[in-house]
């Protein structure tokens, strides 16, 4: 009786001890204890989703955010337009610079729906998207599409330019600019 109640106090002991030891060491080292924290989203890269959105990636390609960066031109390094003109710039594992994250230049779809690192080895689960369905995508435009670079911005009508439904390919192009 005595022996078994001990057992259980040492066990107890240990579990809380394991548990003090993990909170505290956390920020050192995130992925042997992330059973307390869902590891934050961050950027992958098109290249990633083409692997699944085939389609979708084939018309971003023949939008004009698949050029955002070469427009720049000799601004190519200049922080004020990155922002605009690349996917995720200082964002976790976001744009850097030409050298360190080629593939993230120009503006990609991680830029409207946000970093798809959860996404990816999760797609049906519909919280792993940052952005997903239910955003206001209004305002996710209007972060880069403000007054000083496109003052005559109306959502509906940008909307549509960037279509990428894929259902009516058909009817000559239908919405696709
Ligand atoms: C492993 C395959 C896979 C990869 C990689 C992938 N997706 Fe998906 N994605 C899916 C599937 C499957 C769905 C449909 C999920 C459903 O309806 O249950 C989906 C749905 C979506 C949706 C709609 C979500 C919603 O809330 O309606 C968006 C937006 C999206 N993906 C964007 C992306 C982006 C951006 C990337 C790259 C960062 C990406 N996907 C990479 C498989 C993938
Ligand atoms: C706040 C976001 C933002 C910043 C910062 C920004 N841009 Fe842009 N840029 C845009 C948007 C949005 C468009 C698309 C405008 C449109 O067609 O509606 C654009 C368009 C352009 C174009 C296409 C031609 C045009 O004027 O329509 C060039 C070139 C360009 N930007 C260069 C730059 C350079 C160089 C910088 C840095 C000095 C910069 N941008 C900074 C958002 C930005
Ligand atoms: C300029 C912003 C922008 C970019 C870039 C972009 N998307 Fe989207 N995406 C949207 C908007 C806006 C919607 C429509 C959301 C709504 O109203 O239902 C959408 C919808 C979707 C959907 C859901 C479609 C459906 O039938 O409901 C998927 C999947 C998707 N995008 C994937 C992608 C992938 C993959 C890329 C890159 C190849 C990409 N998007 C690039 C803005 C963007
Ligand atoms: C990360 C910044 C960014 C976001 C977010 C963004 N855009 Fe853009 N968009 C740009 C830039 C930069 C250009 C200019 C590309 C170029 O011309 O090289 C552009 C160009 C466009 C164009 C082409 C304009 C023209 O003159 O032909 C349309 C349409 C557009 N965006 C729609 C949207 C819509 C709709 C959304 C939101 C769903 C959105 N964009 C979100 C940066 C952004």
């Amino acid at each position: 009786m005595a022996k078994s109640a001990l057992t259980i106090r040492l066990l107890i002991v240990f579990v809380v001890q394991t548990i003090f030891v993990c909170l505290i060491t956390f920020p050192l080292q995130p992925y042997t204890c992330n059973v307390f924290a869902e590891e934050t989203p961050y950027y992958i890269g098109n290249r990633k989703c083409r692997l699944c959105h085939f389609e979708y990636f084939k018309e971003w390609e023949k939008d004009p955010h698949a050029n955002a960066f070469t427009r720049l031109g000799r601004m190519q390094n200049n922080p004020y337009c990155l922002k605009c003109h690349t996917t995720g710039y200082r964002g976790p594992q976001g744009f850097v610079s030409e050298k360190i994250t080629p593939e993230l230049r120009g503006v990609q779809c991680e830029a409207c729906h946000g970093p798809g690192s959860r996404h990816k080895d999760n797609p049906h689960n519909k919280g792993a998207l940052p952005i997903g369905r239910k955003i206001d995508y209004e305002t996710v435009c209007i972060k880069c599409h403000d007054r000083n670079w496109t003052p005559e911005f109306d959502y509906e009508k940008y909307r549509k330019r960037i279509e990428h439904r894929i259902a009516p390919k058909s009817n000559g192009g239908g919405s696709l600019r």
